[in-house]
């Protein structure tokens, strides 16, 4: 068992945010993937407080050691998340991770109030890749206002609060000190970095977001630097994610200071990413120990 703030985990493996739709893959695979779960927790989509159709398609694109994607983060909004997801990601088997967003501190609180509020959620996730309309940079990049968003919604839960940091800010561990200092429990990172692709007829934009996030394969050594150096600046836990595809990626992340590793990308390629991630990473440990 793991101690991840407070929480009892399984074993070191979760999901990454929006890469894994659980309701969905209940319809699909059945009451089976209770049994199975591929995670020890599950971390939800990003929740936003109004609904978001999202961008326009096309979506994605996909390149040899990796994916951009301008999903956009679509969503049903806090009272469509409430009344219709939180009731079915309750019957999961495993801890449940509320991922939240807000352009205002305001919104952030709000989020982060209505959720102190539930007994199923066993933590928040709080999305900083978002932009602060009062400077229009994404909150992530500043420290300041990382610190100011994150000391302005602590007082509002006691549940832990891990803060998601952008792999597209100048100095990573920076920020991370000040989400430490503003009061967060844990940070997670790598979210995507800003990346675009072009449509090869026409040497036009590709995605209908113009701009998208990579992850996947090619962003794995990125992850790697940047969880080294926030690991080297904050004692905090670190969720780390960025790539992950097997046991051995895992173990790097681990080892370069995570306590929890996230997989996201390789999900999409094969739903039980997770498990066989968590298992091939139990062997690797286990032949490591027996050789010390
Ligand atoms: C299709 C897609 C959707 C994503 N949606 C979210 C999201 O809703 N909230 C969030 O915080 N991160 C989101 N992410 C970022 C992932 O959680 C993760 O930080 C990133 O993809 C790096 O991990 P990976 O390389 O293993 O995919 C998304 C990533 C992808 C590829």
């Amino acid at each position: 068992m793991i101690d991840f703030c407070g929480i009892a985990l399984e074993h070191p493996v979760i999901n990454a945010s929006g890469t894994f739709d659980a309701i969905a893959a209940r319809r699909a695979f059945g009451d089976a993937i209770l049994e199975r779960f591929p995670f020890s927790a599950f971390v939800s989509k990003t929740v936003t407080l109004e609904p978001r159709e999202g961008n326009p398609p096309p979506r994605l694109w996909e390149q040899g050691a990796g994916l951009v994607n301008s999903i956009g983060l679509p969503n049903k909004g806090l009272r469509g998340y409430l009344e219709h997801d939180l009731p079915e990601l309750a019957e999961l088997p495993v801890p449940l991770i509320v991922n939240v967003m807000g352009s205002t501190r305001e919104e952030v609180a709000t989020l982060v109030a209505a959720f102190a509020e539930r007994d199923v959620v066993a933590a928040l996730e709080l999305n900083l890749s978002c932009p602060n309309v009062k400077t229009g940079l994404d909150f992530g990049v500043d420290p300041a206002a990382t610190e100011g968003l994150i000391a302005h919604v602590r007082p509002l839960t006691d549940k832990p609060l891990i803060v998601k940091l952008t792999p597209n800010a100048t100095d990573s561990a920076a920020v991370a000190e000040a989400a430490r200092d503003g009061g967060a429990d844990a940070v997670s990172l790598i979210n995507t970095l800003r990346a675009m692709a072009l449509d090869p007829a026409t040497g036009t934009p590709w995605l209908g977001g113009r701009t998208g996030g990579l992850s996947g394969p090619a962003i794995r050594a990125v992850a790697l630097a940047q969880v080294s150096a926030v690991a080297s600046m904050v004692r905090i836990p670190i969720v780390g994610m960025g790539g992950v595809a097997s046991g051995n990626h895992a173990l790097d992340l681990l080892r370069a200071g995570a306590t929890l590793v996230a997989v996201g990308t390789e999900s999409f390629r094969d739903p039980l990413a997770g498990s066989r991630i968590a298992s091939e990473l139990s062997t690797t440990i286990k032949s490591v120990e027996a050789a010390v």
